[in-house]
């Protein structure tokens, strides 16, 4: 993650993510599913910014969420501010596990959407961690990064890794990274309404003839985006539709339109198109915007 210094703060830059495969292999005693997924790094980002405190807590503010007045942003799923955001928990715990007894206060310029599937949260925790190890100079390694990151939440480790792509399995803390080829272009839109990544996986169930990632990992080595195209999976994305559907209607609209290939990302509800080019992603972002989806990214 990109780091610099502004003034007598830190600045840590954190991506968003999308799923191009998503397979459940079952459901652990620990409630979790097992995982196989692939993800890629996108540049949408959250910017957070640390500063010292002198007070006893550490705090956050939230500066701004994407677009104003724009409905995809309405108030479904708002971002906490107390101790239930995953950026104070990650404060405290990087806190626990250093021993230190400093305080932060974190402003946050939010643009990834929220209950996306784009792990906009799960960035923000593992640009904290990495952010206030430098900050605060306490030298924790990748691997005691991990360590917190994996407590925290199941696609923390992703970002920590420093990989623009990965195979994650597990509950997707456990991270193999991939060569990407670098002229992936996407169109991203995030439909009006979220959706809770808990009560996705809730209305899941492990597939009968579990797929394989091996197609889509040959096509991402081999740079070859048809290939890529034809692989994509999502196995939350039937559990999704049954619960919001926009997404169904979303994806339907998708297909009518020249992308190589579309997609729900992790649990949803943000759906993309893999675009034969830039041009081509922005030709259809400008079209998808006119016609009122939601936010419509492309990267
Ligand atoms: O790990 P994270 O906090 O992102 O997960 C949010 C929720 O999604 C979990 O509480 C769990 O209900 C569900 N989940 C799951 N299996 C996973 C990852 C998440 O059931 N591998």
């Amino acid at each position: 993650m990109r780091c610099w210094q502004l003034g007598q703060s830190l600045c840590v830059r954190a991506p968003a993510k999308l799923n191009l495969f998503l397979e459940i292999h079952g459901k652990r005693p620990d409630g979790f599913h097992e995982l196989e997924t692939l993800m890629v790094r996108v540049g949408i980002y959250d910017t957070l910014r640390f500063k010292q405190e002198e007070s006893e807590a550490s705090s956050l503010r939230i500066v701004s969420v994407g677009e104003r007045n724009n409905p995809a942003n309405s108030a479904d799923h708002t971002v906490p501010t107390d101790e239930s955001n995953l950026i104070l928990r990650a404060v405290r715990a990087i806190q626990e596990y250093a021993g230190v007894n400093r305080q932060t206060r974190v402003t946050v310029k939010k643009e990834i959407p929220v209950a996306s599937g784009m792990a906009g949260g799960s960035s923000d925790a593992a640009a904290t961690l990495i952010g206030l190890n430098r900050f605060w100079q306490l030298g924790l390694s990748r691997d005691q990064l991990c360590e917190i990151g994996a407590t925290l939440g199941s696609d923390v480790n992703f970002f920590l890794a420093g990989s623009n792509a990965a195979v994650c399995k597990g509950r997707g803390e456990i991270i193999e990274p991939l060569a990407v080829p670098a002229d992936l272009s996407f169109v991203i839109v995030r439909p009006r309404s979220g959706l809770s990544t808990a009560e996705v996986f809730k209305h899941c169930r492990p597939s009968d003839a579990v797929r394989s990632i091996g197609p889509l990992v040959d096509a991402m080595q081999n740079g070859q985006s048809g290939a890529i195209a034809a692989n994509l999976f999502n196995a939350l994305q039937a559990p999704a539709e049954s619960l919001n559907s926009e997404i169904q209607l979303l994806t339907a609209r998708l297909g009518q339109l020249p992308t190589l290939g579309h997609l729900m990302t992790g649990s949803g509800t943000a759906c993309f198109g893999l675009c034969p080019n830039r041009r081509t992603a922005q030709r259809l972002a400008a079209r998808l915007h006119s016609e009122g989806w939601g936010r419509v990214f492309t990267t």
